[in-house]
């Protein structure tokens, strides 16, 4: 059993935050052969049970739960930093025009390896990913998340109405390629598949339906797409759909609202849906660096507290700006301090920690399972450096308490600070590490 002692940080069930100064972390594999977390806590509780352990002492380190994106695009690492008036032009000029680079497998296959190595390298060691439309794009990630042991959920995109050639796929044959992609993917080892609409203007209702109907056939895929991210697009949808309440009810009307069903951005909304969101169980995935990037506007996290419907960070890679939870989570406090229905509103900074890692996890369905340290989790776990860069050495010496501490992480952090990142008890593979 490994065991390693550090500095520790993970949740409660309520998502409170606990640290522990000088922690244990012990590690053990489960019935399925998965390490797993087997006890966390102080050193001074944990020493006579583990103690005579072969103990790894990471002097200064504080270990933390492997990040939770919660949504992103493996095929757009060559979009970011794109530059558009908004969402639409966005993507037929830049987004598109990458997708339709992923008919071919080899290029695929490299991306997803550049993907996957970045994903590491920030610290993420679970995330909700689009694939193009293409079959053999999903392929190509599936295989690379399997060789190195990620949690990876991913979809094929359904498109198959006003988008370009090269991107655009068919009703039929979309479907089919989905239900063929579940049977093959999902479940194996620790990956998931996604039935993915990309979004109600890119997708026929029978698309729509065939959609719903495959996620009412297999409960335990999740469904991931867009909604309410930008104005342009929102009035679009009102055209195609003018008897629809709203953007969101759409997807209701489709059977696409349910437990483990993502949808991204949610900005435009009003407390109906956000109901819809609570009561059907399903979840938004909040992009702030891609909100603001493209201009789409602010989520409203006070909205969606006093609604009570699930949510969680995500980079919403190419159209965020970076594969980096400490930059996501800087961003998602900015947006905290404005553009909120309830003005002044700050997230704390172990708020803004656990909505990328347990209450990411939660809005998965997967609490309890990855995004925390709690026994019985995956052991999926950072060794971070909060003495990283000079200014991280100075800032967190002098922090004097778990807020101010995060706080420097946060603001200052990025990849510097992931020293390692460990996959179910191993070291990730596929990538050099220190
Ligand atoms: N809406 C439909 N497709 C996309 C996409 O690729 N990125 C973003 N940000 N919004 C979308
Ligand atoms: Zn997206």
């Amino acid at each position: 059993m490994p065991a390693f002692r550090a500095a520790l940080l993970y949740f409660q069930p309520d998502l409170q935050a606990v640290y522990e100064p000088d922690g244990l972390l012990v590690t053990a594999p489960n019935e399925h052969g998965i390490e797993v977390v087997q006890a966390v806590g102080s050193w001074a509780s944990l020493k006579a049970s583990f103690g005579h352990l072969p103990v790894q002492h990471l002097s200064g380190r504080l270990l933390a739960p492997g990040f939770v994106d919660l949504h992103l695009h493996y095929p757009q690492v060559d979009v970011i930093g794109s530059p558009a008036e908004g969402l639409l032009p966005w993507l037929e000029n830049y987004t598109f025009v990458q997708e339709a680079r992923f008919t071919d497998p080899l290029h695929a296959r490299a991306v997803a390896e550049f993907f996957l190595d970045e994903l590491q390298r920030h610290g993420v060691t679970t995330a909700l990913s689009f694939c193009s439309s293409h079959p053999s794009s999903v392929h190509a990630l599936f295989e690379a998340s399997e060789q190195r042991g990620l949690r990876i959920i991913a979809g094929k995109c359904l498109m198959d109405r006003h988008a370009p050639d090269g991107v655009r796929d068919h009703t039929e044959q979309s479907l089919e390629d989905t239900e063929a992609l579940i049977q093959r993917w999902h479940g194996r080892g620790r990956l998931g598949y996604a039935i993915t609409p990309r979004f109600v203007p890119t997708c026929s209702d029978a698309q729509l339906a065939g959609a719903g109907e495959l996620a009412r056939r297999y409960p335990d895929v999740w469904v991931q797409s867009h909604v309410a991210e930008n104005k342009d697009e929102i009035a679009w949808v009102k055209a195609l759909h003018p008897q629809a309440r709203s953007y969101l009810a759409v997807y209701e009307r489709f059977g696409l609202l349910r437990p483990r069903s993502i949808y991204a951005h949610c900005i435009h909304l009003d407390d109906t849906d956000r109901a819809l969101l609570r009561d059907t169980g399903a979840a938004a995935a909040v992009s702030p660096t891609s909100n603001l990037f493209l201009g789409s506007g602010f989520f409203d996290y006070a909205a969606a507290e006093r609604v009570g419907h699930l949510y969680g960070l995500a980079s919403d890679v190419g159209g965020g700006t970076s594969f980096s939870p400490f930059h996501t989570m800087m961003a998602a406090y900015y947006v905290g301090r404005e553009g909120q229905t309830k003005p002044g509103l700050s997230l704390t900074p172990a708020q803004l920690w656990a909505q990328h890692t347990a209450g990411a996890a939660r809005a998965l369905g997967l609490e309890g399972v990855v995004g925390n340290l709690l026994p019985g989790c995956e052991a999926d776990f950072l060794v971070l450096n909060p003495a990283a860069t000079p200014l991280l050495a100075r800032k967190t010496a002098a922090a004097s308490n778990l807020d101010e501490l995060l706080f420097s992480l946060i603001v200052l952090g990025d990849d510097r600070v992931v020293e390692r990142t460990v996959l179910a008890g191993q070291p990730g593979r596929g990538l050099a590490q220190p």
